[in-house]
């Protein structure tokens, strides 16, 4: 799929921009603070309706407005698809086909992008909170189920954590609510946990030839799963379900005594390995580079191989940070297939051969243009 058409109001720095992107590389070209991650988040935003690095869509809205817009044409094999996002202070609103939508988990998938971001590197480096949040939303995208699931386990998780604190405060002793509460909880944590067990199996399948195609052979990379309950992916759903009722039935004491959940995905992680040991505490900067690299990479195999299309590829300020060798490892898997936008300061960094065949724009203060 590509993205055809973009139109801009009200978004960050825009105030009213319409651009036409082709079906290969667009290099977006500008100095600092001009706009260039703002285009490429407004990709993301209309993609996922989420920004990749806020949590407060009234970030989104240009200062002293009420709301931003975002619009964009998709094409897809079989289709051309309208796209719209609207943020206002008082919520979003997703319109597909031209056909408001009711649930934005609905919406979700549509379009399918892959960010690549300087804070990437933070996937392998970072807290166990970047990378939840990396499976939540890639899974999100092609799973509609999972998204609605993960809905529910939040609202859920936080009904169980406001009993909890009830308790700890000595206002609520009602046992038999709690036992209910823990067994609703549980029942949607499981699914969870089984899908993104599922996930991480697809997703290292695909990122482990690549990993070692990047490293030139020398580094075999895996990614596994960390629950903090202790289940097994081989486990059936009843097994798993056993061990969460083992677990909280042991550490209920302890959970009344601190007033919160203590257990559950919203406290697992995922461990990236390379020839064996622990990358983020023995990799060096180069493998956790070419860790994050070879992940995204295989994000974009794995979208087709569920999806059906390739998705739109994001390189935010990264491309020419990578070596030569990274580069055009990177140019070549996507070459001809996926749509790239790449933005950057300057083009000194960037390959010969994908420049001359990309389309420019130049972006200066909110405004973009055709080089
Ligand atoms: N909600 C907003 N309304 C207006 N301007 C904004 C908003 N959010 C960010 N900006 C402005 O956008 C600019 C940053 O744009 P950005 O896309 O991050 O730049 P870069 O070209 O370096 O990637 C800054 O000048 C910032 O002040
Ligand atoms: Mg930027």
């Amino acid at each position: 799929m590509y993205i055809e058409k973009l139109a801009l109001k009200n978004y960050r720095n825009y105030e009213e921009i319409y651009v036409e992107f082709e079906n290969k590389v667009n290099v977006i070209l500008g100095e600092n603070a001009q706009g260039k991650t703002n285009v490429m988040e407004s990709i993301y935003v209309l993609a996922m309706a989420k920004s990749h690095r806020t949590s407060n869509d009234k970030d989104l809205i240009r200062w002293d407005q009420e709301y931003a817009k975002i619009e964009g044409r998709v094409q897809k094999q079989h289709s051309s698809l309208p796209l719209q996002l609207i943020i206002s202070k008082k919520g979003k609103k997703a319109k597909c086909n031209h056909i408001e939508q009711q649930r934005l988990s609905q919406y979700v998938g549509n379009l399918n992008v892959v960010m690549f971001a300087p804070e990437d590197l933070n996937l392998v480096k970072g807290s166990p909170q970047v990378r939840r949040r990396f499976i939540d939303m890639e899974i999100g995208q092609v799973s509609p189920i999972y998204l609605h699931d993960m809905s529910q386990y939040q609202k859920i998780l936080q009904q169980r954590n406001h009993f909890l604190k009830m308790m700890q405060i000595k206002k609520q002793t009602d046992q038999t609510m709690l036992e209910i509460l823990t067994e609703q909880f549980i029942q949607i944590a499981v699914k969870v946990v089984m899908k993104r067990f599922e996930f991480l199996r697809l997703l290292e399948n695909w990122a482990k030839p690549i990993h070692h195609g990047i490293s030139r052979g020398k580094e075999v990379l895996e990614i596994t799963y960390k629950p903090s309950v202790e289940v097994l992916e081989e486990q059936d759903l009843s097994k798993m379900i056993a061990s969460f009722e083992e677990k909280f039935s042991k550490v209920r004491t302890r959970e009344i005594e601190r007033g919160t959940t203590l257990f559950g995905p919203h406290r697992d992680d995922l461990l990236f390995f390379v020839n064996g040991r622990d990358v983020q505490t023995f990799g060096s900067q180069g493998q956790q580079r070419t860790t994050a690299l070879s992940v995204k990479l295989a994000e974009i195999e794995l979208i087709y191989a569920e999806i059906g299309e390739y998705p739109i590829l994001l390189l935010d300020d990264v491309l020419s940070e990578l070596d030569d060798y990274r580069q055009s490892h990177l140019l070549n898997t996507i070459q001809g297939k996926v749509q790239t936008f790449v933005t950057t300061t300057s083009v000194d960094g960037i390959d010969h051969q994908t420049l001359k065949e990309a389309s420019t724009f130049v972006v200066e203060a909110g405004v973009i243009r055709k080089a």
